[in-house]
């Protein structure tokens, strides 16, 4: 009777008003965080902070403002920040088991379909990685072709650089090069510099890594099943992912063609070996979607952040002149200029060494890690995380920490060095991320750096173009890379 009066005296004015409320004290409900969540600023309704820009910058800011520990809330989807050397390190290593696994990220979950090596959970996570793992050992360690192959590539690296008349942009050779390292490993060969379809690939990889940092690409995070149908930049990722992914499964039928399982040539060759192996057990997910996501994670985990790398690195070089020459000058000393670098030299370059250490440092390539989600309640710095929050370690902000470095916003290759002169590790040097889930190409990374960036060095002066000017403020993608820039080599 009560409900008949008041359906009676409502017009549609107070429907709405009546819906809205409705809605607004659902979505309250819905998301209110449990007692003790780490705090953070206000979430609008329904959207929550989704105008919150999801870069280390902003995050550096945040900290500041709620600490070490705080959240955000994407939709409906609550994510934690974790800063500072003793937080994240506590995040990484002592409850490495809590935070082992990756949160689902509807616009990640579309391309990589959590499947593979980089994104994937549980079994098919573990039994990836080994694979993966052993692989990257038997070619990079045992069998020494790795290296071989690495000093061949700073050649073609280093007479692309040759062949350039007058200022250029190194970032095009510096990707195909590093990304010939990836192919090697993964599909057994090389490409040409020129080749029109490979550096398509890579273009269309570079934009990717490009729009992904961007809000709003992000904002297909909030609503994915509305924005699926919108035009926006989210459609040209998935458009160039959709490239990449046919250009990998060509690769993959090419293979498929002559693979002999006694004499693996290559990743693809082992994982179809794999394959046959696992057929018994297919929750591994050993199977032809899983190669080429796997293949996909090597390509992208490789390429952009050590090509970026070595961007930064020879950006330093032309600011930093009187490093550069130090740098040099060890390179004569200990390799000389009758033979190309090799990775036993690296133990008697420690200022080299220091200064690699250092362009990672203060490049800060990957500033926020991968994603981790709580496998389980679990608390972090007194705050409670339920399981399935997903925590985000910023790294950044453990690199320049400044608790843990002498000088944490110059660049100073000192921070390496003991008071001998000698290379020194330090612990915060977390540019890999650190625990179970830590980069699985960490070894490969360090040497293609010390190969490449000596080889460069070891051949050229590094140099300004005259009347430009450089800047080291870099630009916000999924990585963080240095604004384009040109610069002069010259042959020593
Ligand atoms: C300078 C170069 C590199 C940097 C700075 C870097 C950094 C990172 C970081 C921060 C992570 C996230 C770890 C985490 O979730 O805690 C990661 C993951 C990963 N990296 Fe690297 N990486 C580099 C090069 C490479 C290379 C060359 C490979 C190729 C083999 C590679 C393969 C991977 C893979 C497969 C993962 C995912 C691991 C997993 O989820 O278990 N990375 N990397």
């Amino acid at each position: 009777m009560i409900l008949h009066l008041i359906y009676d005296s409502f017009d549609f004015k107070s429907w709405i008003i009546f819906f809205f409320v409705f809605l607004l004290v659902a979505d309250i409900i819905k998301n209110r965080n449990p007692s003790n969540f780490p705090p953070g600023p206000w979430p609008l309704p329904f959207l929550g902070t989704v105008f919150t820009q999801m870069d280390f910058k902003t995050m550096n800011k945040l900290a500041e403002v709620y600490g070490n520990i705080f959240s955000l809330r994407v939709g409906s989807e609550k994510i934690v920040i974790v800063s500072g050397h003793k937080m994240v390190k506590d995040t990484l290593i002592t409850q490495t088991d809590s935070f082992v696994e990756r949160p689902i990220v509807p616009m990640f979950q579309k391309v990589y379909k959590g499947i593979g090596l980089a994104l994937s959970n549980g079994y098919v996570w573990r039994t990836h990685r080994k694979f993966a793992g052993l692989h990257l050992r038997m070619f990079g360690e045992e069998k020494k072709s790795l290296e071989h192959k690495i000093q061949q590539e700073s050649v073609y690296l280093c007479d692309a650089f040759k062949a350039e008349k007058g200022p250029f942009n190194p970032m095009t050779i510096l990707n195909s090069a590093v990304s010939n390292n990836i192919a090697c490993l993964t599909f057994g060969q090389r490409f040409d510099y020129h080749d029109e379809c490979y550096q398509t690939i890579l273009r269309l990889d570079n934009e990717c890594i490009k729009l992904m940092g961007s809000t709003k690409t992000q904002l297909y995070n909030v609503c994915p099943r509305l924005l699926e149908y919108l035009p926006g930049p989210h459609q040209t990722m998935f458009s160039n992912y959709k490239i990449i992914i046919d250009f990998l499964r060509g690769e993959i039928s090419k293979h498929k063609e002559d693979w002999d399982p006694a004499n693996p040539r290559d990743f693809i060759d082992s994982y179809l070996t794999e394959m046959e192996k696992k057929k018994s057990d297919p929750e591994a997910g050993f199977n032809m979607e899983g190669l080429v996501i796997s293949c996909l994670d090597m390509f992208e985990a490789g390429t952009e952040t050590t090509a970026t790398t070595l961007r930064w690195g020879l950006l330093f070089m032309i600011k930093y002149p009187e490093i550069q020459k130090k740098v040099q000058e060890e390179i004569d000393r200990v390799i000389g200029q009758s033979r190309p670098p090799c990775s036993s030299d690296k133990a008697n370059m420690p200022y080299t060494d220091a200064v690699i250490h250092e362009i990672q440092r203060f490049g800060d390539v990957v500033p926020l890690g991968f994603p981790k989600k709580a496998a389980k309640d679990t608390t972090l710095g007194g705050y409670f995380i339920p399981k399935g929050t997903a925590v985000s370690t910023n790294l950044s902000s453990v690199l320049h920490d400044p608790n843990e470095w002498e000088t944490p916003d110059t660049f100073n290759p000192r921070h390496f060095l003991d008071e001998n002169g000698q290379f020194q590790k330090r612990e915060a040097f977390l540019v890999f991320s650190a625990g179970k889930r830590a980069c699985l190409g960490e070894q490969l990374a360090r040497q293609v750096l010390f190969l490449f960036f000596t080889s460069m060095l070891q051949q050229f002066t590094i140099s300004k173009c005259p009347g430009e000017e450089l800047s080291l403020e870099g630009e916000i993608w999924f990585t963080y890379a240095p604004a384009p820039y040109r610069m002069c080599v010259s042959s020593r």
